[in-house]
């Protein structure tokens, strides 16, 4: 995600005009390699009959189970063949129009660094493992890969609207967070739970957090958090109903309406919501948060 925390306002030393750097893979160290194939084993354990069968399918069409970390050339000719997207390398978080500008042209920016072997299950910006194995299968898919594309333009849209805060709650709660049902039950697409140990399992299996079935302006108006485990996670039928509801829909009057409208607190459930799992916040009110008040 972009607009999370402190960015520069211009590419730094050795960057390209659009952010972009050499992967330079020729330079990570072994030890770099190790660190992306201890996370690639703990989380491949974890995802059969976790993860949606879109993510899986990605996977192995990429042949991301190859050791170590992923030359972007080649995955970016196999993902190219597969949906037009590619994968290039910027040296951390880029400003909001740079990141879109990317997405619009089909181009994936992942973070060029790898999380330290201490910071196994917990990093506050993206590396190569979240962004490169949580959200690159989801970009093999054809209809994700054209919802990526439209987000990229609806994002400069968004900005010209005043309305990014908004925007951006749907791309937490889909690109990240999401969860689809599926005929054998729910399972993740979200890259930020596929690439975490821990929430992989929380999300779909602990009663605390909130289970909701996915509505656009619902979304758009939720707050989120960024530093823990989600109190809410939204779940859509189906990529095609996903596709319909944003890409073949025009936002302008749903921001006006939403921009009059009061945000809705974390975890509250509102009327009209279809509840799949009403959380009982215990591990938010466990950490003293104030809205763990289900
Ligand atoms: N249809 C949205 C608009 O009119 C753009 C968009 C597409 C946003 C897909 C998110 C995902 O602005
Ligand atoms: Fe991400």
């Amino acid at each position: 995600m972009s607009s999370d925390t402190h960015v520069l306002d211009h590419p730094p030393e050795g960057a390209a005009a659009d952010w972009t750097i050499p992967q330079n893979w020729d330079a990570f160290t072994a030890e770099e390699h190790a660190v992306w194939d201890t996370l690639y084993a703990r989380q491949i354990a974890l995802l059969p009959g976790r993860a949606s069968q879109a993510w899986l399918r990605g996977l192995d069409l990429l042949k991301l189970s190859d050791a170590g970390i992923p030359n972007f050339t080649d995955l970016s000719e196999r993902l190219m063949k597969l949906t037009g997207w590619q994968v290039v390398a910027v040296p951390g978080l880029v400003p909001d129009d740079v990141f879109f500008d990317h997405m619009a042209n089909r181009r994936f920016v992942a973070g060029n660094f790898i999380r330290r072997p201490d910071q196994l299950d917990y990093l506050q910006e993206p590396d190569v493992f979240h962004d490169v194995f949580g959200h690159v299968p989801m970009l093999a898919d054809p209809v994700f890969a054209d919802y990526m594309a439209a987000y990229g333009r609806g994002g400069r849209r968004a900005m010209e609207l005043g309305a990014l805060k908004h925007l951006s709650r749907l791309y937490w709660y889909t690109v990240e967070f999401g969860l689809i049902e599926e005929a054998d039950g729910l399972r993740i697409y979200g890259s930020g739970i596929v690439s975490s140990f821990a929430e992989s399992r929380f999300a779909l299996e602990s009663d605390s957090p909130n289970r909701i079935g996915f509505d656009l302006k619902r979304v758009m108006r939720t707050e989120y958090r960024i530093d823990d485990f989600q109190q809410n996670y939204f779940v859509i039928p189906s990529f095609d109903a996903l596709l319909r509801a944003t890409v073949e829909t025009d936002f302008a009057p749903l921001y006006a309406d939403i921009l009059a409208q009061p945000d809705i607190p974390i975890a509250r459930i509102e009327p009209g919501d279809r509840v799949i799992t009403h959380g009982t916040q215990a591990y938010a009110r466990e950490r003293g948060w104030s809205e763990g008040a289900a």
